[in-house]
Protein backbone atom coordinates (compact mmCIF):
# COMPACT_ATOMS: atom_id res chain seq x y z
CA UNK A 1 0.00 0.00 0.00
CA UNK A 2 1.31 3.29 -0.81
CA UNK A 3 2.00 5.41 1.93
CA UNK A 4 1.32 9.03 -0.18
CA UNK A 5 -1.86 10.01 1.61
CA UNK A 6 -4.76 9.41 -0.52
CA UNK A 7 -5.50 13.57 -0.22
CA UNK A 8 -2.22 13.61 -1.85
CA UNK A 9 -3.16 11.38 -4.70
CA UNK A 10 -2.24 8.11 -2.89
CA UNK A 11 -3.91 4.97 -2.71
CA UNK A 12 -6.67 5.13 -0.07
CA UNK A 13 -6.61 2.28 2.94
CA UNK A 14 -10.53 1.86 2.36
CA UNK A 15 -12.07 2.12 -1.57
CA UNK A 16 -15.39 2.81 0.13
CA UNK A 17 -16.99 1.93 -3.37
CA UNK A 18 -16.08 -1.83 -3.34
CA UNK A 19 -16.26 -2.08 0.47
CA UNK A 20 -18.87 0.61 1.73
CA UNK A 21 -19.42 0.89 5.49
CA UNK A 22 -22.29 -0.85 6.96
CA UNK A 23 -25.14 1.63 6.42
CA UNK A 24 -28.04 2.33 8.73
CA UNK A 25 -30.71 1.04 9.26
CA UNK A 26 -29.14 -2.47 8.27
CA UNK A 27 -32.64 -3.59 6.67
CA UNK A 28 -32.80 -6.69 4.87
CA UNK A 29 -35.19 -8.47 2.43
CA UNK A 30 -35.22 -11.56 4.85
CA UNK A 31 -36.84 -8.87 7.72
CA UNK A 32 -39.01 -6.97 5.83
CA UNK A 33 -40.55 -10.35 4.42
CA UNK A 34 -40.65 -12.21 7.55
CA UNK A 35 -41.05 -9.41 10.69
CA UNK A 36 -42.14 -5.59 9.22
CA UNK A 37 -44.61 -7.03 6.58
CA UNK A 38 -47.42 -9.16 9.09
CA UNK A 39 -46.76 -6.53 11.51
CA UNK A 40 -47.88 -3.81 8.91
CA UNK A 41 -50.60 -6.13 7.99
CA UNK A 42 -51.93 -6.47 10.97
CA UNK A 43 -51.92 -2.71 11.28
CA UNK A 44 -53.14 -2.87 7.77
CA UNK A 45 -56.39 -5.27 8.07
CA UNK A 46 -57.02 -4.65 11.59
CA UNK A 47 -58.20 -1.16 10.66
CA UNK A 48 -56.57 0.41 13.49
CA UNK A 49 -53.81 2.39 11.84
CA UNK A 50 -54.16 5.28 14.72
CA UNK A 51 -56.59 5.15 17.85
CA UNK A 52 -57.31 3.36 20.09
CA UNK A 53 -53.27 2.71 19.22
CA UNK A 54 -52.83 -1.25 20.91
CA UNK A 55 -49.35 -1.59 18.87
CA UNK A 56 -48.18 1.92 19.92
CA UNK A 57 -48.92 0.82 23.71
CA UNK A 58 -47.63 -2.60 23.24
CA UNK A 59 -44.20 -1.02 21.83
CA UNK A 60 -44.54 1.47 24.87
CA UNK A 61 -44.36 -1.16 27.17
CA UNK A 62 -42.11 -3.31 25.85
CA UNK A 63 -39.60 -0.66 25.60
CA UNK A 64 -40.24 0.50 29.31
CA UNK A 65 -39.75 -2.92 30.25
CA UNK A 66 -36.71 -3.57 28.34
CA UNK A 67 -35.43 0.02 30.46
CA UNK A 68 -36.93 -1.32 33.33
CA UNK A 69 -39.48 1.85 33.93
CA UNK A 70 -43.00 1.40 34.77
CA UNK A 71 -44.37 3.41 31.86
CA UNK A 72 -43.61 4.23 28.55
CA UNK A 73 -45.48 6.36 26.62
CA UNK A 74 -44.83 6.44 22.35
CA UNK A 75 -44.31 9.95 20.95
CA UNK A 76 -43.85 11.67 17.41
CA UNK A 77 -39.93 12.48 18.27
CA UNK A 78 -37.15 12.83 20.66
CA UNK A 79 -38.02 16.96 20.67
CA UNK A 80 -41.68 16.25 21.89
CA UNK A 81 -40.74 13.69 24.69
CA UNK A 82 -38.45 15.92 26.40
CA UNK A 83 -41.20 18.69 26.01
CA UNK A 84 -44.54 16.13 27.45
CA UNK A 85 -42.27 14.99 30.01
CA UNK A 86 -40.84 18.17 31.07
CA UNK A 87 -44.65 19.43 31.42
CA UNK A 88 -45.95 16.31 33.42
CA UNK A 89 -42.91 16.37 35.81
CA UNK A 90 -43.69 19.92 36.74
CA UNK A 91 -47.46 19.76 35.55
CA UNK A 92 -47.29 22.66 33.67
CA UNK A 93 -50.05 23.49 31.22
CA UNK A 94 -48.13 25.88 28.88
CA UNK A 95 -50.49 28.91 29.68
CA UNK A 96 -48.07 30.61 32.55
CA UNK A 97 -43.50 30.54 32.44
CA UNK A 98 -42.63 27.34 33.49
CA UNK A 99 -39.55 28.30 35.59
CA UNK A 100 -35.48 27.62 34.51
CA UNK A 101 -34.23 24.27 33.08
CA UNK A 102 -30.68 23.58 33.57
CA UNK A 103 -29.02 21.75 30.10
CA UNK A 104 -25.75 21.00 29.08
CA UNK A 105 -24.64 23.74 26.49
CA UNK A 106 -22.88 20.72 24.48
CA UNK A 107 -25.62 18.65 22.63
CA UNK A 108 -28.14 18.88 19.89
CA UNK A 109 -30.95 22.10 19.86
CA UNK A 110 -33.60 19.78 20.88
CA UNK A 111 -32.58 19.73 24.73
CA UNK A 112 -32.91 23.61 24.16
CA UNK A 113 -35.66 24.06 22.13
CA UNK A 114 -38.01 21.20 23.69
CA UNK A 115 -37.59 23.23 27.12
CA UNK A 116 -38.54 26.47 25.08
CA UNK A 117 -41.53 25.00 23.56
CA UNK A 118 -43.49 24.64 26.61
CA UNK A 119 -42.66 28.20 28.03
CA UNK A 120 -39.81 27.29 30.32
CA UNK A 121 -36.21 29.33 30.41
CA UNK A 122 -32.89 28.14 30.40
CA UNK A 123 -29.45 27.92 32.10
CA UNK A 124 -26.57 26.53 29.82
CA UNK A 125 -23.82 24.98 31.69
CA UNK A 126 -20.41 23.48 31.28
CA UNK A 127 -19.43 19.42 30.50
CA UNK A 128 -17.38 16.85 32.65
CA UNK A 129 -14.13 16.58 30.17
CA UNK A 130 -14.31 12.94 30.57
CA UNK A 131 -18.13 12.14 29.24
CA UNK A 132 -18.97 15.38 28.03
CA UNK A 133 -21.66 15.13 30.11
CA UNK A 134 -23.55 18.21 31.97
CA UNK A 135 -20.96 19.10 35.01
CA UNK A 136 -22.87 18.03 38.28
CA UNK A 137 -20.69 21.06 39.63
CA UNK A 138 -21.79 23.79 37.18
CA UNK A 139 -25.14 22.65 37.36
CA UNK A 140 -25.43 23.45 40.59
CA UNK A 141 -23.48 26.36 40.68
CA UNK A 142 -26.12 27.35 38.51
CA UNK A 143 -29.15 26.91 40.41
CA UNK A 144 -31.27 29.99 41.00
CA UNK A 145 -34.42 30.67 42.74
CA UNK A 146 -36.03 29.91 39.55
CA UNK A 147 -35.19 26.59 38.72
CA UNK A 148 -37.53 24.10 38.16
CA UNK A 149 -35.65 21.23 36.80
CA UNK A 150 -32.28 19.38 35.08
CA UNK A 151 -32.39 17.72 32.03
CA UNK A 152 -29.27 15.50 31.70
CA UNK A 153 -27.96 14.32 28.48
CA UNK A 154 -26.29 11.03 27.82
CA UNK A 155 -24.58 12.24 25.09
CA UNK A 156 -23.29 9.86 22.47
CA UNK A 157 -24.21 6.99 25.11
CA UNK A 158 -22.21 7.70 27.78
CA UNK A 159 -24.69 7.99 30.83
CA UNK A 160 -24.27 11.45 32.66
CA UNK A 161 -23.56 11.38 36.23
CA UNK A 162 -26.84 10.47 37.69
CA UNK A 163 -26.05 9.89 41.02
CA UNK A 164 -24.90 13.39 41.31
CA UNK A 165 -27.24 14.73 39.85
CA UNK A 166 -29.93 13.21 41.66
CA UNK A 167 -28.92 14.29 44.77
CA UNK A 168 -28.54 17.64 43.74
CA UNK A 169 -31.74 17.57 42.23
CA UNK A 170 -33.70 16.29 45.47
CA UNK A 171 -31.44 18.23 47.88
CA UNK A 172 -32.81 21.43 45.85
CA UNK A 173 -36.49 20.01 44.91
CA UNK A 174 -35.90 20.18 41.49
CA UNK A 175 -37.49 17.55 38.76
CA UNK A 176 -34.60 15.57 36.70
CA UNK A 177 -35.58 14.91 32.78
CA UNK A 178 -33.43 12.26 30.94
CA UNK A 179 -32.47 13.36 27.45
CA UNK A 180 -32.33 9.19 26.52
CA UNK A 181 -31.63 10.57 22.85
CA UNK A 182 -28.59 8.82 22.16
CA UNK A 183 -28.69 6.72 24.36
CA UNK A 184 -31.06 3.47 23.84
CA UNK A 185 -30.10 0.53 26.23
CA UNK A 186 -27.10 2.61 27.53
CA UNK A 187 -26.15 1.55 31.02
CA UNK A 188 -25.57 3.60 34.61
CA UNK A 189 -24.41 1.07 37.00
CA UNK A 190 -26.30 -1.90 35.68
CA UNK A 191 -29.28 0.63 34.93
CA UNK A 192 -30.74 1.42 31.63
CA UNK A 193 -30.68 5.24 31.25
CA UNK A 194 -34.23 6.66 30.93
CA UNK A 195 -35.70 5.29 34.34
CA UNK A 196 -33.17 6.97 36.83
CA UNK A 197 -34.68 10.36 36.70
CA UNK A 198 -38.07 11.30 37.14
CA UNK A 199 -38.78 11.05 33.18
CA UNK A 200 -36.73 9.74 30.44
CA UNK A 201 -36.93 10.87 26.56
CA UNK A 202 -35.70 8.62 23.32
CA UNK A 203 -35.75 9.48 19.82
CA UNK A 204 -36.17 7.15 17.42
CA UNK A 205 -35.36 9.33 14.14
CA UNK A 206 -33.60 7.95 11.70
CA UNK A 207 -30.27 8.34 13.00
CA UNK A 208 -31.04 6.70 16.32
CA UNK A 209 -29.55 3.05 17.43
CA UNK A 210 -33.31 2.17 17.70
CA UNK A 211 -34.94 4.04 14.84
CA UNK A 212 -38.68 3.92 13.12
CA UNK A 213 -37.79 6.96 10.87
CA UNK A 214 -39.00 9.14 13.16
CA UNK A 215 -40.47 8.74 16.42
CA UNK A 216 -39.82 8.85 20.88
CA UNK A 217 -41.13 7.66 23.86
CA UNK A 218 -41.06 8.99 27.21
CA UNK A 219 -40.31 6.56 30.15
CA UNK A 220 -41.68 6.81 33.91
CA UNK A 221 -42.22 5.38 37.07
CA UNK A 222 -44.68 7.85 37.90
CA UNK A 223 -48.39 7.02 36.94
CA UNK A 224 -49.66 10.47 37.84
CA UNK A 225 -46.56 11.77 35.79
CA UNK A 226 -47.50 8.79 33.28
CA UNK A 227 -50.92 10.15 32.95
CA UNK A 228 -50.16 14.01 32.68
CA UNK A 229 -47.89 12.83 29.88
CA UNK A 230 -50.52 10.98 27.95
CA UNK A 231 -52.55 14.23 28.18
CA UNK A 232 -50.43 16.30 26.91
CA UNK A 233 -50.16 13.72 23.68
CA UNK A 234 -53.75 12.75 23.39
CA UNK A 235 -55.76 16.12 23.55
CA UNK A 236 -55.71 16.17 27.29
CA UNK A 237 -57.59 12.35 27.53
CA UNK A 238 -56.70 10.10 30.06
CA UNK A 239 -55.39 6.52 29.68
CA UNK A 240 -58.57 4.36 29.43
CA UNK A 241 -60.95 7.43 29.80
CA UNK A 242 -63.99 8.22 27.40
CA UNK A 243 -63.61 8.91 23.69
CA UNK A 244 -65.37 13.13 24.59
CA UNK A 245 -64.03 13.23 27.96
CA UNK A 246 -60.47 16.04 28.46
CA UNK A 247 -59.95 16.29 31.69
CA UNK A 248 -56.67 17.96 31.05
CA UNK A 249 -55.53 20.45 28.53
CA UNK A 250 -53.74 18.79 25.31
CA UNK A 251 -52.40 18.64 22.36
CA UNK A 252 -52.60 16.04 19.45
CA UNK A 253 -48.96 14.37 19.67
CA UNK A 254 -49.99 11.00 18.70
CA UNK A 255 -48.48 8.61 16.69
CA UNK A 256 -48.76 6.76 13.38
CA UNK A 257 -49.79 2.38 13.91
CA UNK A 258 -47.23 1.49 11.60
CA UNK A 259 -44.18 2.94 12.66
CA UNK A 260 -45.15 1.72 16.50
CA UNK A 261 -44.84 -1.94 14.27
CA UNK A 262 -41.66 -1.42 13.05
CA UNK A 263 -39.88 -0.90 16.31
CA UNK A 264 -41.70 -3.72 17.81
CA UNK A 265 -40.16 -5.96 15.53
CA UNK A 266 -36.57 -4.11 15.79
CA UNK A 267 -36.36 -3.82 19.90
CA UNK A 268 -35.55 -7.84 20.11
CA UNK A 269 -32.10 -6.78 18.02
CA UNK A 270 -31.03 -3.62 20.29
CA UNK A 271 -29.14 -5.37 22.41
CA UNK A 272 -27.11 -7.69 20.04
CA UNK A 273 -26.55 -4.48 17.88
CA UNK A 274 -25.11 -2.64 21.54
CA UNK A 275 -22.89 -6.01 22.34
CA UNK A 276 -21.49 -5.48 18.82
CA UNK A 277 -20.93 -1.47 18.72
CA UNK A 278 -19.66 -2.12 22.37
CA UNK A 279 -17.14 -4.77 20.85
CA UNK A 280 -15.88 -2.78 18.09
CA UNK A 281 -15.13 0.14 20.39
CA UNK A 282 -13.07 -1.57 22.76
CA UNK A 283 -10.74 -2.99 19.80
CA UNK A 284 -11.00 0.68 18.10
CA UNK A 285 -9.56 2.66 21.59
CA UNK A 286 -6.96 0.08 22.44
CA UNK A 287 -5.85 0.65 18.93
CA UNK A 288 -5.61 4.09 19.39
CA UNK A 289 -4.31 4.56 22.53
CA UNK A 290 -1.24 2.14 20.63
CA UNK A 291 -1.28 4.82 18.00
CA UNK A 292 -1.67 8.08 20.04
CA UNK A 293 -3.21 11.44 19.57
CA UNK A 294 -6.17 10.73 18.59
CA UNK A 295 -7.71 10.10 22.72
CA UNK A 296 -10.83 7.31 22.09
CA UNK A 297 -13.95 7.96 24.57
CA UNK A 298 -13.42 7.27 28.15
CA UNK A 299 -15.80 5.51 30.34
CA UNK A 300 -16.40 6.92 34.25
CA UNK A 301 -16.94 4.20 36.18
CA UNK A 302 -20.38 4.20 36.74
CA UNK A 303 -21.16 3.08 33.45
CA UNK A 304 -21.61 -0.67 32.83
CA UNK A 305 -22.61 -0.23 29.61
CA UNK A 306 -22.44 2.23 26.83
CA UNK A 307 -24.50 3.19 24.27
CA UNK A 308 -22.42 3.77 21.56
CA UNK A 309 -24.40 6.40 19.37
CA UNK A 310 -21.71 8.17 19.12
CA UNK A 311 -17.43 7.34 19.15
CA UNK A 312 -16.30 10.70 20.17
CA UNK A 313 -12.54 11.04 20.52
CA UNK A 314 -10.53 14.26 20.76
CA UNK A 315 -7.91 15.01 18.33
CA UNK A 316 -4.65 16.19 19.84
CA UNK A 317 -3.00 18.41 16.76
CA UNK A 318 0.99 18.38 18.26
CA UNK A 319 1.04 14.79 17.99
CA UNK A 320 -0.01 15.06 14.35
CA UNK A 321 2.48 17.56 13.37
CA UNK A 322 0.64 20.74 14.24
CA UNK A 323 -1.84 19.92 11.73
CA UNK A 324 -5.26 21.11 12.26
CA UNK A 325 -8.44 19.19 13.08
CA UNK A 326 -10.36 20.45 10.03
CA UNK A 327 -6.93 18.94 7.86
CA UNK A 328 -6.96 15.69 9.87
CA UNK A 329 -10.63 15.24 9.13
CA UNK A 330 -9.91 15.76 5.42
CA UNK A 331 -7.30 13.11 5.30
CA UNK A 332 -8.84 10.69 7.44
CA UNK A 333 -12.19 10.83 4.76
CA UNK A 334 -9.55 10.94 1.87
CA UNK A 335 -8.30 7.02 3.30
CA UNK A 336 -12.10 6.13 3.03
CA UNK A 337 -12.98 6.83 6.65
CA UNK A 338 -16.13 8.97 7.39
CA UNK A 339 -15.98 10.74 10.08
CA UNK A 340 -17.41 14.70 11.50
CA UNK A 341 -16.53 17.02 14.03
CA UNK A 342 -19.60 16.90 15.96
CA UNK A 343 -20.98 20.13 17.43
CA UNK A 344 -18.54 22.47 16.68
CA UNK A 345 -19.66 25.24 18.76
CA UNK A 346 -21.47 25.61 22.35
CA UNK A 347 -25.24 25.67 21.60
CA UNK A 348 -25.71 29.31 23.29
CA UNK A 349 -23.63 30.45 19.72
CA UNK A 350 -26.04 28.52 17.57
CA UNK A 351 -27.98 31.43 15.62
CA UNK A 352 -31.26 29.72 17.19
CA UNK A 353 -30.56 30.09 20.42
CA UNK A 354 -28.66 33.21 19.70
CA UNK A 355 -31.89 34.81 18.24
CA UNK A 356 -33.67 33.78 21.36
CA UNK A 357 -31.00 35.36 23.12
CA UNK A 358 -31.09 38.87 21.41
CA UNK A 359 -34.82 39.41 21.42
CA UNK A 360 -35.56 37.87 25.17
CA UNK A 361 -32.61 37.98 27.17
CA UNK A 362 -34.32 37.16 30.33
CA UNK A 363 -35.14 33.53 28.93
CA UNK A 364 -31.89 32.12 28.50
CA UNK A 365 -28.52 32.25 30.90
CA UNK A 366 -25.57 31.14 29.54
CA UNK A 367 -22.75 29.71 32.38
CA UNK A 368 -18.73 29.52 31.74
CA UNK A 369 -18.18 26.72 29.64
CA UNK A 370 -14.10 26.10 29.12
CA UNK A 371 -14.90 22.42 28.95
CA UNK A 372 -17.42 22.88 25.90
CA UNK A 373 -15.45 25.58 24.09
CA UNK A 374 -11.95 23.06 24.33
CA UNK A 375 -14.11 19.80 22.75
CA UNK A 376 -15.97 21.73 19.97
CA UNK A 377 -12.59 22.66 19.21
CA UNK A 378 -11.27 19.42 19.29
CA UNK A 379 -13.58 16.64 18.91
CA UNK A 380 -14.05 14.38 15.63
CA UNK A 381 -16.41 11.13 15.85
CA UNK A 382 -17.57 8.42 13.90
CA UNK A 383 -21.29 7.28 13.88
CA UNK A 384 -22.67 4.18 15.16
CA UNK A 385 -23.07 2.23 11.77
CA UNK A 386 -19.34 2.30 11.72
CA UNK A 387 -19.22 0.19 14.86
CA UNK A 388 -21.81 -2.32 13.50
CA UNK A 389 -18.41 -3.46 11.20
CA UNK A 390 -16.47 -6.11 11.67
CA UNK A 391 -12.94 -6.83 13.17
CA UNK A 392 -10.83 -5.52 9.23
CA UNK A 393 -13.05 -2.44 9.07
CA UNK A 394 -12.05 -0.93 12.61
CA UNK A 395 -8.32 -2.37 11.50
CA UNK A 396 -8.86 -0.14 7.98
CA UNK A 397 -9.57 3.29 10.74
CA UNK A 398 -6.57 2.36 13.01
CA UNK A 399 -4.42 1.43 9.77
CA UNK A 400 -5.70 5.40 8.15
CA UNK A 401 -4.69 7.26 11.49
CA UNK A 402 -1.14 5.44 11.78
CA UNK A 403 -0.46 5.82 8.30
CA UNK A 404 -1.57 10.07 8.53
CA UNK A 405 0.38 10.46 11.98
CA UNK A 406 3.31 9.02 9.97
CA UNK A 407 2.51 11.27 7.47
CA UNK A 408 2.02 14.37 8.97
CA UNK A 409 4.43 14.19 11.35
CA UNK A 410 7.06 13.64 9.37
C1 LIG B 1 -29.45 14.80 22.39
C2 LIG B 1 -30.73 14.84 21.56
N1 LIG B 1 -31.87 15.29 22.14
C3 LIG B 1 -33.03 15.34 21.46
C4 LIG B 1 -33.10 14.96 20.14
C5 LIG B 1 -34.40 15.16 19.41
O1 LIG B 1 -34.94 14.01 18.86
P1 LIG B 1 -35.91 14.14 17.58
O2 LIG B 1 -35.06 14.47 16.41
O3 LIG B 1 -36.52 12.77 17.49
O4 LIG B 1 -36.91 15.18 17.89
C6 LIG B 1 -31.95 14.48 19.50
C7 LIG B 1 -32.03 14.04 18.09
O5 LIG B 1 -31.17 14.20 17.27
C8 LIG B 1 -30.72 14.43 20.22
O6 LIG B 1 -29.59 14.01 19.65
Amino acid sequence: MSETLAIDGGVPVRDTEASPWPTWPDNTEREWEEEIVPILKEVYLGQTEGLPAPVGHRFGQAFAAYCDAAYGVMMPSGTTSIAAGLSAALDLDGMVDGGEVIIPNYTFIATASAPLSVRCSLALVDIDPVSFTMSPEATEAAITDQTVAILPVHLGGHPADMDALNEIASKHNLKVIEDCAQAHGAEHKGRKVGSLGHVGAFSFQSSKNLTSGEGGCLLTNDRDLRDRAWAFRDVGRRPGGERWEYPRLGWNYRTSEYLAGILLKRLPKLETQIDLRNKNAAYLSKGLDEIGGLEPPRWHPWVTQHGYHLYMMRYNSEAFGGKTRDEFIAALQAEGIPCTPGYQRPLTDEGGLKTVMDRHPHLIRRLPCPQVEAICASSIWFLQNMLLGDREDMDNILTAVAKIKRAFAA
